[in-house]
């Protein structure tokens, strides 16, 4: 295992980390995905590592570098997320951040060959995809768990009702109307949220958020 600063908030600890969009295959040279430039996870993973723990990132397509001393598992569907996420959990886990943008539904089937326009209009039946996420935090042995909820209006009742329903821990919300942060940028501004608490951090550079968030979370961590 791959760890770094032994004296960090996050010494010893054993972090997985989604990040990125999903893709659902339509037919060979299609799919549905979304926007997600993968930068926030990342920049987590980066500061986790500098915190002292040994990362593993869980990674949809993107056009980021695997961070020094981090291991990627790249994967593609929202399926395959989840699968990696079970196995990376089964392999032992502390701390489990989820910034991953899956894609909620995927193509109820993959056509094998390209789907040629012949009608003005068409209809793609999907169907839902599993909750990563809801997932990792509903297991017996759930490790310690995080959350993100992009939102573009009612952003602190939204995430609130996420953390409760998918019984997280702490939930980072982040308004993504906001003209200039979020999706495919360098920089952030996001409302961590907790049972009884919150914090706002930003707007600044994605890397001094996750910087931050990692000594909020590896607080929260310390006192179980
Ligand atoms: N998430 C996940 N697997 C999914 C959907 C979401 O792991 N299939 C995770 C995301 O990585 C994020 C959190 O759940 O950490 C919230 O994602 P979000 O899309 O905001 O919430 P949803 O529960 O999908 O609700 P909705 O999109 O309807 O707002
Ligand atoms: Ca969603």
């Amino acid at each position: 295992m791959e760890g770094g600063n032994g004296s960090g908030e996050l010494a010893g600890k054993r972090v997985v980390i989604t990040a990125g969009p999903t893709r659902e295959p339509i037919d060979p040279v299609r799919y549905i995905s979304n926007h997600s430039s993968g930068k926030m996870g990342y920049a987590l993973a980066v500061a986790a590592r500098d915190a002292g723990a040994s990362v593993l990132l869980i990674s949809g397509p993107v056009a980021l570098r695997a961070p020094a001393g981090i291991e990627v598992r790249s994967v593609v569907t929202a399926d395959d997320m989840l699968q990696a996420s079970s196995q990376a959990v089964d392999e032992g886990c502390d701390l489990f951040i989820a910034t991953a943008a899956v894609a909620d539904y995927r193509p109820e089937s993959c056509a094998s060959d390209k789907i040629k326009k012949t009608n003005e209009a068409m209809a793609l039946p999907l169907v839902r995809n599993p909750d990563t996420l809801a997932t990792i935090a509903g297991r017996q042995d759930a490790p310690f768990t995080v959350g993100f909820a992009a939102e573009t209006s009612d952003v602190a009742r939204y995430a609130k009702d996420k953390m409760q329903r998918k019984n997280l821990r702490m939930i980072v919300a982040n308004d993504v109307s906001a003209p200039g942060l979020g999706f495919n940028s360098d920089n952030n501004a996001v409302t961590v949220f907790w049972s009884g608490g919150q914090e706002t951090i930003g707007p600044d550079t994605k890397q001094a958020i996750g910087s931050r968030l990692v000594a909020l979370i590896g607080q929260h961590l310390k006192q179980g």
